[in-house]
This record gives C-alpha cells, structure tokens and sequence, in this order.
C-alpha cells in the first residue's frame, strides 16, 4: 500500500521535494499547502489548500514535510502534527533549534515523530551518524562549515573577484540563501545549526557555557586574496566542543591552511568533522544548501520513517 504525503510550502526546498516524492516508488502526494492560492498552484494536479492544518488534520494523512520559512507557523505545524502522532519531517533549523526540547517532549508523549536531517548540512547524513552509528560514542568536538551561502559567497570573493554584495545576489538567485540572508551572513543560520548539533551529541537539550556568534558581513575580497597568498583560505567556521557536562559554541570566520581540511571545501558544499574518543576522527562532506540536495535528506528522513513504521507493524502483526 502506498503511503500518503503531505507538503507544506513549496518554495526551493518544497518543490524539489515534490518532484523528488513523486519519482519515488511507494508514496503519494495526497495535498499541498502553500501561503496564497494563485493561478499557479490551480495547475497543480494534487489538492492545495492554504490552510495547512486541513493537510495535517487529515487522517489519511500521516507524513508531513514542512518547508516554510516562518519559525512561528513551522512552530505550530509541529505541535499539532506530533500531537495526532504523526511523522513531521522539518528543516526550519531556528524553529528546531530553539523549539527541540519540547517538540521531543510531545513526541514521546502523543507518539508522533520528528525528523530533520535537512536542517543541518543540507544533503550530508551528519545527525543520523551522530545519534545511529555513533549512538554510543563519546562525541567530544563537531567542527565544520555549516553554511552553504557563505562558503559560496566566501569562495566566489576569492576566486571571482565578485564583491560581497555579487557573491550573495548569486546565492540568493541559486536557492542557497534564507529569506532573510542575514540570517546566513551574521552566522545565526551556522550558530542554529550548531545547536541543533549539539542538542544531537548531548541526546538533550544541551547546557552551554559560552556563545560566540560572528558573520562574515564585514569581510573584503583583498583580504580574502591577500590570506590566500599567504597559504590560508578565510572559513565560517562552527565549533561544538563538549566542556564537562557543558558545550561551548563558537561560529566565527577563522584563517585555515592546507594543512586543514576543511581549507578544500569550497563552494556550496559543507564539511563537518566530529572527534570521537574510540572512533577517532569521522568527516562528511557534501552539498550544504539549495533545494534538491536539502529535499534529499528529507526524502531520507521519509523512507527511514517508513521503514520504522513498517517494522513495528510486523512486530504488531506478530504479536496477535
Ligand atoms: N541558507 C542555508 C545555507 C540553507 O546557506 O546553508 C541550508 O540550511
């Protein structure tokens, strides 16, 4: 029996998901939510409501995607969806990053589930590792670049000559950038994902001993060129490092050099590197933001739902 899907917002993300959920075998786009009902979304052969609690109160509806970019209605959405004990498949990373806490609280209460893989790396498995392979690892350090816009914006400075303004208009036209891409370039976008990161390694909500939070507005390209000279590239780098039972985030511009790894990761692509106590040093790497590879790490989050699903249903089915 194919499953039924529902999607809220169809922006980049939420259009790459639509097309991604209908090549895939097993499942079926039941309705659409968006803001506003347009011309455009009439063409659409699927329901579109722009209520997008009707999608979710609907019980032959029983996997949600939310792709939205206002925190407050993503907040909401949640709530109700795992309250009916449904699966809730998000990556709006200020709601989670703030809200995680509580939405698992629900979660283990009504029996829904929430996943959001998306939210952090864009494509790149990082929290899946981090809770499933890594389940019983001492996590004791996530280091990365967990911002596709800037590293965009930083590698089209260096390697273009592009100014800041051009560097950002491009990843803005790319699908890279939040709506409000200052978000992205103050490191508030790096420093959600870092606590979302850090909410992962902890199994909790984490207790933090001390913030840092820099963006990369005020950087110039003479300097970004001027450090390459020198033999160093300029990165938004977020660190997670595990302090006691405390963690210390810290996002900030940093001089890297060759002998860095993450010195060749350019572009759209992010890397993140977690030091273990048994395992060593892992490091992911993959395309960080924009809609088809953000869409994919959902589209992950839906067949492991399913897949969960199907197995505690044999195991009911056994029990009888
Ligand atoms: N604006 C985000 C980024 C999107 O550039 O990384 C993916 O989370």
């Amino acid at each position: 029996m194919k499953a039924n899907v529902g999607i809220i917002g169809l922006g980049t993300v939420g259009s790459a998901l639509l097309k991604q959920v209908e090549a895939l075998p097993g499942y079926t786009v039941k309705t659409l939510a968006v803001r506003r009902k347009t011309k455009q979304t009439a063409l659409f052969s699927y329901p579109v409501t722009d209520n997008a609690f009707e999608l979710i109160e609907d019980p032959e509806i029983d996997i949600i995607f939310e792709a939205i970019n206002n925190s407050e209605d993503a907040l909401a959405y949640a709530k109700r969806a795992l309250t009916l004990g449904k699966t809730f498949i998000s990556a709006s990373k200020a709601m989670l990053a703030n809200e995680l806490a509580d939405l698992h609280r629900i979660e283990q209460e009504c029996g829904g589930t929430l996943l959001y893989e998306a939210a952090v790396g864009g494509a790149i498995p990082v929290l899946r590792t981090i809770r499933e392979h890594l389940g019983g690892e001492d996590i004791f350090k996530v280091r990365g670049i967990v911002n596709g816009s800037c590293n965009y914006i930083l590698t089209s400075m260096l390697n273009e000559d592009l100014s800041f303004d051009e560097a950002l208009q491009n990843a803005q036209i790319l699908g890279y950038a939040e709506s409000d891409p200052s978000s992205d370039v103050d490191g508030v976008d790096s420093y959600y994902k870092a606590l979302i990161l850090a909410h992962t390694i902890n199994k909790s909500a984490p207790s933090l001993s001390r913030i840092k939070v820099e963006g990369i507005r005020n950087l110039e390209s003479h300097e970004l060129k001027k450090a390459y000279r020198e033999g160093q590239k300029v990165k938004l780098i977020a660190e997670i490092e595990k302090n006691g039972e405390q963690y210390k985030v810290d996002v900030r511009p940093r001089l890297i050099d060759q002998t860095d790894g993450l010195y060749y990761v350019d572009g759209v692509n992010n890397a993140i590197e977690i030091d273990t106590a048994h395992a060593g040093r892992l490091i992911l790497q993959g395309q960080g933001a924009g809609g088809h590879p953000t869409a994919s790490a959902m589209i992950g989050d839906l067949v492991n739902a399913q897949t969960k699903r199907e197995q505690r249903i044999r195991e009911l089915l056994l029990q009888i």
